[in-house]
């Protein structure tokens, strides 16, 4: 397995691939690889000639340091796990200098309000920085297609956004949420969890089920109500925003309309650790 710390380096080879034809998959992640990420790894091996996985805790899309400081790193467990999985694998693991030179700064997007909403509301500036970063990933890698999590489902619709705003020449595509057998949605923050909070956390999942089976019957406004009932009642995990939005805008709605496709999304707080999930209504 090559792993690539310096951009011309991997550019030099991502010209080689591109002359010879090759399709490239490109999985962008912040490391703490888990099996959710290895989903991701393994549909682009099926439908591309050669995959790049990037590593890069990116500073630009914090929005509060305490968690960029505190998020998981381990660059060597990372590349064992990617050997194991597949020898042929390319990682790009830069430092934020090679990403970004003297000045970390994240350009300003107009995601045309996707931005303003749920993860828009509670993290300001993030999807910035999520959008700053992916043009620089995909201006070294220049992937034919490139694999996001239907897990930040907010992340998967921008960045769809960012390519035609960009103009740049990538498929986007969108995988479907990993999970434990608990439900509870894989992610690089559970590693921070304590027992008891990992205990506590499939809650999240099996409310989103509910809430599923519910959405046919009942009002959106009475789901919303049941959904904080149940939250105060656990008193581990405090919610930050329960939300049912269209696809389409993702703005949330207080009435359901015929012919539209819905999600409901949740971002929970498990003391300083912040969880997200979401599930398809119909
Ligand atoms: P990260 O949180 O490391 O996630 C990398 C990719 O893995 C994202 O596309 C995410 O949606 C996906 N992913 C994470 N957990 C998943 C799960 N349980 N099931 C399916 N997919 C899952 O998202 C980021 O990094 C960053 O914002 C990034 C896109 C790399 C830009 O910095």
């Amino acid at each position: 397995m090559r792993v690539f710390k310096k951009r011309l380096d991997i550019e030099n080879d991502v010209a080689v691939l591109q002359k010879q034809n090759k399709t490239i998959g490109f999985v962008p992640t912040m490391g703490a690889l888990h099996d959710g990420h290895l989903a991701l790894v393994k549909k682009a091996m099926a439908e591309n000639d050669v995959v790049i996985v990037s590593i890069f805790v990116n500073p630009t899309q914090f929005n509060n340091s305490e968690d960029l400081s505190k998020y998981p790193r381990n660059l060597d467990q990372d590349l064992t796990i990617l050997s194991n999985f597949s020898s042929e694998i390319m990682v790009f693991a830069p430092s934020p200098e090679e990403i970004y030179g003297t000045e970390t700064v994240a350009t300003s997007y107009d995601f045309e309000g996707l931005e303003h909403e749920m993860e828009g509301k509670f993290r300001s500036g993030h999807f910035d920085g999520v959008g700053t970063v992916l043009k620089h990933l995909f201006t070294i890698t220049s992937p034919t297609k490139a694999y996001f999590g239907e897990k930040d489902f907010q992340q998967l619709q921008i960045v769809k956004k960012l390519v035609a705003i960009e103009n740049m020449s990538v498929t986007i595509v969108g995988c479907p949420i990993y999970r434990e057998e608990s439900g509870l949605a894989l992610s690089s923050r559970n590693k921070r969890l304590l027992p008891e909070q990992l205990k506590a956390a499939p809650l999240i999942y099996k409310i989103l089920t509910q809430v599923k089976n519910d959405f046919g019957t009942k009002s959106v406004t009475t789901i919303s109500d049941w959904v904080s009932q149940q939250f105060q009642k656990e008193a581990l995990l405090t919610l930050e925003y329960f939300e049912i939005a269209k696809v389409s805008d993702l703005k949330s709605i207080k009435r359901k309309q015929k012919n539209t496709n819905y999600r409901a999304f949740i971002a929970v707080f498990a003391g300083e650790v912040r969880l997200i999930d979401n599930i398809a209504l119909n």
